[in-house]
């Protein structure tokens, strides 16, 4: 089959691979007919993120038909069309029962490589590197899922792929993003970051009862995609200080929640100050330092006293010159994680067959896989327009 392969830092090409097959009874094989990509993907391309080797096969969001079943599966069947969670889960685990399915404590074959890097290991991840399992992803024609009556929904066949896909990740993650905010009702929230996340976080914000939804990014076309949700928005290199200008716009006392949906790649220096840029750009360098948490520092100063501020940006491991002081002194309470995607998919299913929101408004590129390469670059660089890629194998 074909699939999109990691070949070093910025280097993918779409490669012949042997198919997937059935390793365990609990497995399905699926073949795809819609995968995206995500900005977590780009953390990988970018070569940010530990333990991912030459060869490996990216992707985590995606559809399709299930072509196989493994001897222990009966409630899914051969033709079954379904979307698939990034999150692996067992579904019977300590976690799983408790709907913190990111946090599953059986899928992740290679436990114990997390647990050496961050005390416990978190759930398996498909196309994430070897510290989240190992698994191929699903940027590919075909893809082996295992865990799969307990990690996968079946989804109706009169929908489009393209309105279903993002339950898969982007939409459900944009939801929590918004649910661990803490909004309160009618409430304003600043939303860092106006990608794909930020963009589902805009729309669940509103869905949840918030009154404002203040959107900051930098390129014009994402910031037109948040105003046309109903979101204002800030351009941050316009309005260089983004903090005294969310302060004019919250009555002097700062939004009552804020949402980082940038992450570990943030760029500029977050308003303090060019010595920053240089200081984490000198100690990436060298690897002393593999998240860049510029938004991040920037959320946690413009954070209003007492409040919550909710992390759905991906940080990998560590930040430097991380001003956990501000949170303290302000006595915020920080939520975040991989999206327990499995919690939310049922619910967010219902609001899309209802009519009351379309998730393909946010795709801009619709391309083959042959043509993944391109679509990498284009996403990073946002060149083109580019908001979000989705790929037909
Ligand atoms: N928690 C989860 O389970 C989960 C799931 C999916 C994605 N993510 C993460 O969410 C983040 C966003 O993903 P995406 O697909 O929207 O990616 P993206 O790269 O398209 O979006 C990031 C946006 O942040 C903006 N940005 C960069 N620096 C900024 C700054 N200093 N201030 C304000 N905005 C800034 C960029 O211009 C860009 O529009 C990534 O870190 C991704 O890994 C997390
Ligand atoms: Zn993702
Ligand atoms: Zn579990």
């Amino acid at each position: 089959m074909k699939a999109l392969v990691f070949h070093g830092r910025n280097t993918v090409s779409v490669d012949t691979v042997p198919d997937p097959i059935i390793k365990d009874p609990k497995d399905v094989i699926v073949r795809i007919t819609s995968t995206a990509i995500c900005g977590s993907d780009l953390h990988l391309y970018d070569g940010f993120i530990p333990t991912v080797e030459h060869g490996d096969i990216f992707g985590h969001e995606f559809m399709g038909e299930i072509t196989e079943v493994g001897s222990g599966v009966t409630k899914l069947a051969v033709g079954d069309r379904i979307i698939v969670p990034f999150v692996i889960s067992c579904g019977i685990c300590e976690f799983c029962e408790k709907g913190e399915w990111s946090l599953c404590d059986n899928t992740n074959p290679n436990k114990e490589m997390a647990e050496k890097a961050m005390g416990y290991s978190p759930a398996g991840l498909y196309g994430y590197s070897h510290m989240f399992g190992g698994y191929c992803g699903g940027q590919a024609e075909f893809a082996r899922v295992p865990f799969a009556e307990t990690s996968v929904f079946k989804v109706p066949k009169d929908i489009p792929d393209e309105k279903l896909l993002f339950l898969t990740d982007i939409f459900p993650t944009g939801w929590m993003a918004a649910e661990n905010a803490d909004i309160p009702e009618g409430g304003t929230v600043a939303i860092w970051g106006a990608g794909p996340v930020g963009q589902f976080a805009i729309r669940s914000a509103f869905m949840q009862g918030a009154g404002r939804v203040i959107a900051i990014d930098r390129f014009p076309e994402r910031l037109e995609m948040a105003r046309a949700a109903g979101a204002e928005t800030i351009d941050y290199e316009e309005d260089e200080k983004v903090s005294m200008k969310l302060k004019e716009m919250t009555d002097g006392r700062g939004p009552d929640s804020c949402i980082d949906a940038v992450g570990m790649e943030a760029h500029g220096a977050g308003g303090l100050g060019g010595l920053m840029d240089a200081y984490d750009k000198a100690k990436q360098a060298v690897m002393l330092e593999s998240d860049r948490p510029t938004a991040l520092r920037q959320v946690l100063y413009c954070a209003k006293k007492g409040s919550t501020v909710s992390i759905a940006g991906v940080y990998g491991g560590l930040s430097d010159k991380f001003p956990f002081g501000f949170a303290f002194n302000k006595g915020l309470t920080l939520k975040m994680g991989q999206t327990h995607v499995q919690k939310y998919v049922p619910l967010l299913l219902e609001k899309i067959q209802k009519g009351e929101i379309d998730p393909s408004f946010v795709i801009t590129h619709l391309l083959s896989l042959d043509e993944a390469p391109h679509g990498y670059e284009i996403f990073k660089k946002k060149d083109d327009g580019c908001i979000k890629v989705v790929l037909k194998p």
